[in-house]
């Protein structure tokens, strides 16, 4: 059946600048997609170091933060929304574990990475941190809400 803008589950997915300059932009949209999750919001942007720093608020103080928010403020990040069922707790599954050798081949991570401080990909980790990240990075107006044929036999 079809779900309605209002309760459908949503995530901020947002390609980090490594997985954008080494060209993988197509190849996890294309991921995404062919699972059946719906693309509602896109963006590339190259964040300042405050606006990462905003990102990663809750990791603030920790050993890596200084590294982490330089590298994502380095570049062009690719910032999008998905919107599907268990798209926040599947999306990151698709990712992989944060640290690429111990993400399973198959994941995103798993597929591309070696080193945790160029994980090529970011997904939120709860519902709650997604509204949040979500919020950050987009308006409202941003979201656009669609139907896709495909949700017929997806669903
Ligand atoms: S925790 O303890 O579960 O809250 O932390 P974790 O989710 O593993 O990591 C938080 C984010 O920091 C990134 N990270 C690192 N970056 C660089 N170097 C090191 N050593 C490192 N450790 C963790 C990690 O990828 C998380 O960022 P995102 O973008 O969410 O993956």
């Amino acid at each position: 059946g079809t779900v309605s803008a209002e309760e459908a589950e949503r995530t901020f997915i947002a390609i980090k600048p490594d997985g954008v300059q080494r060209g993988l932009i197509a190849d996890i949209i294309a991921r995404f997609e062919r699972k059946g999750y719906k693309l509602v919001a896109v963006k590339i942007l190259v964040p300042t170091k405050e606006f990462a720093g905003k990102h990663y608020a809750e990791h603030e103080g920790r050993p890596f933060f200084e590294g982490l928010t330089d590298f994502l403020s380095s570049g062009p990040v690719l910032a999008m929304v998905w919107e599907g069922q268990g798209v926040v707790t599947y999306g990151r599954k698709m990712i992989g574990a944060t640290k690429p050798l111990e993400s399973a081949p198959g994941t995103i991570r798993g597929d591309f990475g070696i080193q945790v401080g160029r994980n090529i990909i970011h997904g939120s980790d709860s519902p709650d941190s997604a509204k949040k990240e979500i919020g950050l990075w987009f308006t409202p107006e941003d979201l656009v809400s669609y139907g896709l044929d495909i949700h017929k036999w997806v669903y």
